[in-house]
């Protein structure tokens, strides 16, 4: 019996890719760049299945191109933004995401930007590269402590959370805001609280919501002036969060301290964007989930997710359970 046909966007580690390859006759786009529209339309064309990344955008276009035969789009990310979750439930296909194996990576990358904006790191490993170091200087990069501020979440999912207690180790206060949490958790010692509060409170706020409507520029001028002028702004969760115009002249006018950004609106962020003319922010390319553990973990998911699909049966983490109540 004939294998079935899938097509994979980008290499991915080979945990999970091996599977794959067991069970599928694989068409993988080799690529350092991520296939371009025509070419994604054209390579879907015909799959009994889809491992996407973030960079793909998949909508109606897309799983139409492919045909009615294709039973699940599998993404390697636990973000799904980058997919018309609606278009593939009202065509019965379940999409797979993958969470948890990513958690404590993107949360450890949210503390080092948090403690790499808040003392300096790269202002001072760069002064030290460029021969600037003469002496020992007590004046030199003052920073921001952790112990006694206040951590402001937005979003207090699986990495707000794991945040909180990371916080928690550091002697912070967490106060976190998210309209799908307000329930206390009584394992984290962390306070739910409105926005307006969250904004006017934390001495650092790291964002960890998804992408939607409500969130697309909830970090904007007129929230970014709430902010304690001393704050430093971290985001790992999705670029369109944060308004970066709104951010460049928070920033240039020294009304907040400073930011770490992991992802940016667009990526790569152009190297004309005026955000890299100022020294107070830290870009690093969309890379919080990236330790070799959680990489070979989410391939691993991401690869289980697939097959089961392939197989008919539930994704073992799916983003639209609905599906399996229409069949
Ligand atoms: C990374 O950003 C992810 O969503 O997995």
């Amino acid at each position: 019996m004939s294998k079935p046909k899938v097509f994979v966007t980008r290499n991915i580690p080979d945990k999970g890719f091996e599977l794959i390859k067991d069970f599928c006759d694989v068409d993988l786009w080799a690529g350092d760049l991520p296939p371009g529209r025509a070419d994604l339309l054209q390579h879907v064309r015909g799959v009994d299945a889809l491992l996407c990344l973030l960079t793909d955008k998949i909508d109606a276009e897309v799983m139409d191109a492919a045909g009615a035969q294709l039973k699940v789009i599998s993404n390697f990310a636990v973000g799904f933004d980058n997919i018309d979750v609606n278009a593939a439930t009202a065509r019965k296909i379940p999409v797979g995401n993958t969470p948890d194996v990513l958690t404590d990576a993107t949360a450890d990358f949210a503390f080092a930007l948090i403690l790499s904006v808040g003392r300096y790191l790269m202002q001072g490993a760069r002064y030290v590269r460029n021969g600037q170091w003469k002496t020992w200087n007590p004046m030199l990069y003052l920073g921001v402590e952790l112990k006694g501020a206040t951590l402001g979440l937005v979003g207090f999912g699986r990495i707000g959370k794991a945040m909180a207690r990371r916080a928690i180790g550091f002697d912070m206060n967490v106060i976190y805001f998210d309209p799908n949490e307000t329930k206390p958790d009584p394992d984290i010692k962390a306070t739910s609280v409105d926005f307006e509060t969250l904004l006017a409170d934390s001495d650092f706020i790291s964002l960890h919501t998804p992408l939607t409507a409500d969130t697309h520029h909830l970090i904007d001028s007129e929230s970014l002036a709430k902010m304690k002028p001393t704050v430093v702004l971290v985001n790992t969760s999705r670029g369109p969060v944060v308004d970066l115009e709104a951010l460049y002249q928070a920033l240039k006018d020294g009304r907040i301290f400073g930011a770490g950004l992991d992802v940016t609106e667009p990526e790569p962020l152009p190297l004309d964007h005026p955000l890299f003319t100022l020294d107070n922010i830290i870009i690093t390319p969309h890379i919080a989930s990236a330790s070799k553990s959680a990489r070979d973990k989410m391939s691993w998911i991401a690869a289980k997710n697939l097959i089961a699909g392939l197989k008919g049966e539930h994704l073992p983490n799916c983003v639209n359970p609905q599906v399996y109540q229409q069949k």
